[in-house]
C-alpha cells in the first residue's frame, strides 16, 4: 500500500507544480458524499471535485448508465458517424434552458472549450470581436477562457499576451462596496473609453461567481445586462459551468432573473464525472458558424452523453433542485451559529447549496484572512474534510457538497467544520498574542 506522504513525494518528482493540489490526501475510493484516501482514511467531501457531483461520488444511476454504454460504444466522433444519445441530450438540454426562443446544443469536453465555443459562436453571429467579462470571474485556462478571466494571479500573470479586444467591469459586491450601480457605469465608461458598442460580440457573466468567491450577481443587475446588451446588440453569454444542474435551487442560477441568455455554457455537474461540457443558445445564434467551424474529437463522448442522460433523470427523479434549497437553509442556519462562536466569519452568503464564508480579520471585509482560510483547509482534512477556498483575496469557503448527501452526514461535516475552525483560529489568537 502506497502511503499519502510516499504518493506525494512521487508527485512532485513526476508532474509541474503548476497543477496545484489543495490536500495531499490522494483518493482512493469514493461513494455519494465519502471518500476515502490511500490509508484507508474517510473524509465528507464537501468539495464535490469542484462542483461536479452534484449527484454524488458515483450514483448508481449514473454508474448503471456508463456500464451499459461500455458495452456498446465508446467512441466514433460524432463528426463521423454519429449517435443517438448525442441528439437526445441536446434535446433535453434545449427544453431545460430558460425562455421562449428555440435553442439548440452542441457538446464538448471541459468548461473552457464551452467558454471558447461561445466566444466563437458569438464573434462569428455578430461579426463583432470585443468581448466584456467581470472582475473575479473564472472561465477557465485556455487562451480565450484564460483572458476573458478577471483574476491575474495565479491565472494569467506570466502566459501573455492575452486576446485583444476583451474588457473587464467590476462585478457588484455589496460587501465589498460594489453596487449595481457602479458595475454599470463601469460598462458605460468601458463604451466611451475602450471600445464602440457596436463592436461589441458578447457580455459573459457567471450568475454566481465560483472561483471568485460565491458572489451573486444582483437580479436586477442580470436584468439590466440583459436590456444593455438588447440596445446594442450584444449577446449575453452566461456561464453556468460552476452554478449550473440544481445546484441553487433552480436548474440554472439565472433562472431567478427571468431573463432569457442568448448562449449558457454549462460544464462540471452535467456529466457526474464524465468530462462533458455544452453550449445551449438561441438556435439562430447556434447556427452562425458554418459546418466544420465547431466541433473535436471527443467532443460530446459517448460515454459523457450516457452518463449526462442518467444525471438528468436523477435530478428529475430526485427531486434536487428542492434537496438543493433544503441543505441550503440547512448549512446557512448552522454556519450563522458558527458566525456567532467565530468573528473570523464576516460574511455568509450564497443561493441554494451554492454558500460560502468569508474569513476577514477584525470582523472587517478590506481585511480578508488568507492565512486562517489556508490554514482551515488543511486543518479540516485533518478531521476528515473535504473544504476548498477560493475569492479574489483567498479568503473564501465554499461548500460543494453532492445534493444527495444526507443530513446526518451534512451535520457531521458541519461539525467537522466547527471543530476546524476552532482549532485554527485558537492558533492564530496565540500567534498574535
Ligand atoms: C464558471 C466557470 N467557467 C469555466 C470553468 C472552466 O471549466 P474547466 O475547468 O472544465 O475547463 C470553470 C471551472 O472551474 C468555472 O467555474
Amino acid at each position: 500500500m502506497s502511503t499519502n506522504a510516499e504518493l506525494h513525494q512521487r508527485r512532485i518528482a513526476a508532474v509541474p507544480r503548476g497543477v496545484a493540489n489543495s490536500l495531499a490526501v490522494y483518493a482512493e475510493r469514493a461513494s455519494n458524499a465519502e471518500l476515502w484516501d490511500v490509508e484507508g482514511k474517510r473524509y465528507v467531501d464537501f468539495a464535490s471535485g469542484i462542483a461536479v457531483l452534484n449527484t454524488g461520488h458515483r450514483h448508481p444511476s449514473v454508474v448503471e448508465a456508463i456500464k451499459a454504454q461500455l458495452g456498446k460504444l465508446m467512441h466514433t466522433c460524432f463528426q463521423v458517424t454519429p449517435y443517438a444519445s448525442y441528439i437526445e441530450l441536446c434535446e433535453r438540454l434545449n427544453r431545460l434552458a430558460p425562455g421562449p426562443t428555440a435553442k439548440k446544443s452542441m457538446l464538448f469536453s471541459t468548461g473552457a472549450e464551452a467558454v471558447e465555443n461561445a466566444m466563437k459562436i458569438a464573434r462569428y453571429h455578430t461579426k463583432r470581436s470585443g468581448v466584456i467579462a467581470f472582475s473575479g470571474s473564472f472561465h477557465g485556462r485556455t487562451l480565450a477562457a484564460m483572458t476573458l478571466t478577471g483574476k491575474v494571479q495565479p491565472y494569467k500573470a506570466g502566459f501573455g499576451p492575452m486576446l485583444p479586444s476583451v474588457f473587464h467591469a467590476p462585478f457588484p459586491n455589496e460587501y465589498h462596496g460594489i453596487s449595481v450601480a457602479d458595475s454599470l457605469d463601469a460598462i458605460e465608461q468601458l463604451f466611451k473609453v475602450d471600445i464602440d458598442p457596436a463592436q461589441v460580440a458578447a457580455i459573459i457573466i457567471e450568475p454566481v461567481q465560483g472561483e471568485g468567491g460565491f458572489n451573486v450577481a444582483p437580479q436586477e443587475f442580470l436584468r439590466a445586462l440583459r436590456a444593455l446588451c438588447d440596445r446594442h446588440g450584444i449577446l449575453l453569454i452566461i456561464d453556468e459551468i460552476q452554478s449550473g444542474f440544481a445546484r441553487t435551487g433552480r436548474m440554472f442560477a439565472v433562472e431567478y432573473s427571468g431573463i432569457e441568455p442568448d448562449l449558457i455554457t454549462v460544464a462540471k455537474s452535467i456529466a457526474g464525472g464524465v468530462p462533458l461540457s455544452a453550449v445551449i443558445g438561441k438556435a439562430e445564434i447556434m447556427d452562425a458558424p458554418p459546418p466544420g467551424g465547431l466541433g473535436g474529437t471527443y467532443a460530446g463522448s459517448p460515454l459523457g452523453c450516457a452518463a449526462a442522460l442518467a444525471v438528468l433523470d436523477v435530478m428529475k427523479n430526485e427531486k434536487l433542485t428542492e434537496r438543493a434549497l433544503q441543505l441550503g437553509e440547512r448549512l446557512q442556519a448552522r454556519l450563522r451559529t458558527l458566525q456567532k462562536r467565530f468573528g473570523a466569519i464576516g460574511a455568509i452568503r450564497g443561493i441554494g447549496s451554492m454558500v460560502a464564508i468569508e474569513l476577514v480579520r477584525n470582523g472587517k471585509a478590506e481585511q480578508p484572512d488568507a492565512d486562517l482560510t489556508r490554514a482551515l483547509v488543511q486543518a479540516a482534512a485533518r478531521h476528515g474534510l473535504i473544504i476548498l477556498s477560493c475569492g479574489t483575496y483567498g479568503n473564501v469557503i465554499r461548500f460543494l457538497a453532492p445534493l444527495t448527501i444526507t443530513e446526518q452526514l451534512l451535520d457531521e461535516g458541519l461539525d467537522k467544520l466547527e471543530a476546524a475552525l476552532a482549532e485554527v483560529t485558537a492558533a492564530a489568537s496565540q500567534a498574535a498574542a
